[in-house]
């Protein structure tokens, strides 16, 4: 086993889909609690690229290729530290397609018959009276959560951090893990447990519904200080005059600010809003805030971007690493299965 498994830490392990540029409700709401999480002694922390999941949303290889590497060059440019976190990329895992199918053996169909990413096509299907409630759903969508839970299982995953729409994913893992174990009459997989941070909150995007890319009210996480700008100017506010008092409570900008600002600031602009301030101007603190808090991290993400070499090799290095825990638990389990 590699050596950073034989120390009986927890390991944590999340991947993110390459199907988007990252914004700030997924730094907010996972790549800042990962890395935070990634800093305690207490784990083994495995952030990867789960590109193989893309392809069942994306069909553009120029595209996919370049949300590869802004997602790394994120994850990179936030800190991540690819000597103390195992960071690859899953495609060049290829143990873990092989635990597909071994898991695929073995999944009840029943099960992903209730997964709510398929449900909610052939709703979708039923809801457009299709005779053909298969109609637009690939195979691929399908089996994602066995593909999901191959990426866990192949790493002995303790606890994996994920949104609340992911659990169902996780329990569909410990699922799977567990047939195979009692199939096979062993204790080989690792049951995981989904990790929600309910304290989390849902950041809200431009028009004020949770930042999403499926309602295309992102901020860019990493967009030049131009765009920024243009980009909080454009978000949606109520029609209070400047001078009335304003409330902090469901507004967009404010919250924004939280994020980003410190007590006391968070604090003098409660207090602004109490006496009266214009949204322009609001918009404008804001967009200092943010700007300056992100300018040093976009600063590293261009370079990257810019240096996609030092990407590769970030990538490289991990997956070496990946495949050094990979490899002999493929083994092990291939025994237990007689081949
Ligand atoms: P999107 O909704 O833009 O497609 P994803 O579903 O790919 O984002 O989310 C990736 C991760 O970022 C998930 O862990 C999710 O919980 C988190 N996330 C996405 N949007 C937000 C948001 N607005 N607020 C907080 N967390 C978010
Ligand atoms: N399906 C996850 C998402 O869309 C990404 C993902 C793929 C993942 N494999 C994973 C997350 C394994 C955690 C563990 O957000």
């Amino acid at each position: 086993m590699h050596k950073t498994q034989e120390n009986h830490k927890k390991v944590v392990l999340t991947g993110v889909t390459p199907s988007g540029t990252p914004h700030i409700g997924n730094y907010i709401g996972a790549i800042k609690p990962a890395l935070d999480m990634a800093k305690s002694s207490a784990f083994d922390a495995y952030f990867f690229i789960a590109d193989y999941h893309s392809l069942i949303k994306l069909w553009d290889a120029s595209v996919r290729q370049q949300y590869i590497y802004e997602i790394a060059a994120t994850w990179l440019a936030l800190g991540l530290d690819p000597s103390k976190v195992i960071f690859y990329r899953q495609s060049d895992i290829s143990e873990i397609l092989e635990l597909n199918w071994i898991l695929t053996s073995i999944a009840a169909k029943g099960l992903l018959n209730r997964a709510h990413a398929y449900k909610a096509h052939v709703d979708e299907n039923r809801a457009q009276e299709n005779p053909d409630l298969d109609a637009g759903i690939t195979m691929g969508l399908y089996n994602y959560p066995i593909l999901m839970a191959a990426d866990i299982i192949m790493f002995n995953a303790d606890l994996v951090p994920v949104g609340k729409d992911q659990v169902q994913h996780i329990e569909i893992a410990r699922d799977i893990a567990n047939r195979f174990n009692h199939i096979y009459k062993t204790s080989l997989l690792k049951i995981p447990t989904a990790m929600v941070d309910e304290s989390c909150q849902t950041i809200p995007g431009l028009d004020g519904r949770k930042m999403s890319k499926s309602y295309g009210n992102t901020i860019p996480l990493f967009a030049p200080s131009k765009k920024l700008r243009k980009l909080i100017m454009k978000i949606k506010t109520n029609s209070q005059a400047p001078e009335e008092p304003k409330s902090t409570e469901g507004c967009t900008i404010f919250s924004l600010y939280q994020q980003f600002a410190s007590q006391e600031e968070i604090d003098h602009l409660a207090d602004e809003y109490q006496k009266g301030i214009g949204w322009g101007q609001a918009k404008q603190i804001l967009f200092e805030k943010i700007d300056e808090v992100l300018t040093p991290f976009r600063e590293k993400y261009e370079h990257l971007l810019g240096n996609t070499h030092i990407i590769d090799n970030a990538l490289e290095e991990g997956a070496k690493k990946a495949r050094a825990i990979a490899k002999p638990l493929l083994s092990s389990i291939k025994q237990q299965i007689g081949i």
